[in-house]
């Protein structure tokens, strides 16, 4: 009994784990598109400003002004092939390239991030959360706030347009690896209490109902498998956590 408290214990904390892993991600197609896992795009093209950029005048952070385009690399006095520029009285900083990298943050909207610039010895990057709105073709950015990290300059905004809204992809064929498997897992599980108690009716002359079900002792201990699967998870973490984490923040709680 001891094992199968710990398999069930281990099998719920991976459980956990695979629940935190399968979060949505957007695979990158090129520069300014990418692809949900159900086939679904966000494709900036149609927003884009082709050789010149889409949005200038983009404020930021001690008077400075970001020129953005989404898509394709334009030069502007010292920023060259950039997809973002900074622009400070008196000079220009490269602040975006095109290698860029697509995320879903926890809203559901997909972040893309321009490759990092360098000049001199700092490092600058931009960061666009894409706001799916239908009732615009693209808002310029209100404003690029800065993120410092060492020598890294993160500058980031939010973008409305329709065009950061997924397109395409099939709603009906694109079932999820997730629902497919309950598919197939809920028949199972009812032909194997069909099955179990038939057998334990007519094989073993059962008559009485808990113990016709099959393998009821086991099945009369699953709230306490499930409870020391929880206890097992919850420890896991508290320990990752602490060392990971700190205290601070989880000390109160
Ligand atoms: C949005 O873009 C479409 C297609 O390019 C254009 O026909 C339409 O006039 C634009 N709408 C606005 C409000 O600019
Ligand atoms: C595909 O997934 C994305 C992100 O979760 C969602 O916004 C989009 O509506 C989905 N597409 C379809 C056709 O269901």
């Amino acid at each position: 009994m001891a094992s199968a408290r710990t398999s069930l214990a281990v099998s719920i904390f991976m459980m956990v784990i695979a629940g935190c892993i399968s979060e949505e991600t957007c695979e990158r197609v090129d520069t300014c598109s990418c692809k949900f896992k159900n086939g679904s795009i966000v494709n900036l093209k149609p927003a884009d400003g082709g050789d010149s950029p889409k949005y200038t005048g983009i404020s930021g952070a001690q008077s400075r002004t970001f020129d953005w385009n989404p898509c394709t690399p334009f030069d502007f006095e010292a920023c060259k092939q950039v997809l973002s520029c900074q622009i400070t009285n008196d000079a220009q900083y490269p602040a975006g390239t095109k290698e860029t990298t697509f995320s879903v943050d926890s809203e559901g909207n997909v972040v893309i991030t321009y490759g990092k610039s360098t000049s001199g010895s700092s490092e600058r990057q931009t960061k666009i959360t894409l706001k799916c709105d239908h009732t615009t073709n693209g808002t310029k950015p209100k404003s690029f706030t800065e993120d410092k990290v060492g020598s890294l300059s993160i500058y980031s905004g939010m973008f409305h347009s329709k065009y950061c809204c997924a397109t395409g992809g099939s709603s009906s064929g694109g079932l999820s690896p997730g629902s497919i498997l309950l598919i197939i897992f809920f028949p199972l599980l009812l032909m194997y209490f069909i099955i179990g108690i038939l057998v334990n009716r007519y094989g073993r002359g059962i008559e009485s109902m808990p113990e016709l079900i099959p393998n009821y002792s086991f099945w009369a201990d699953i709230p306490f498998l499930v409870k020391d699967g929880v206890v097992f998870t919850y420890d896991r973490i508290k320990t990752t956590c602490a060392g990971k984490c700190g205290k601070s923040g989880y000390a109160e709680i």
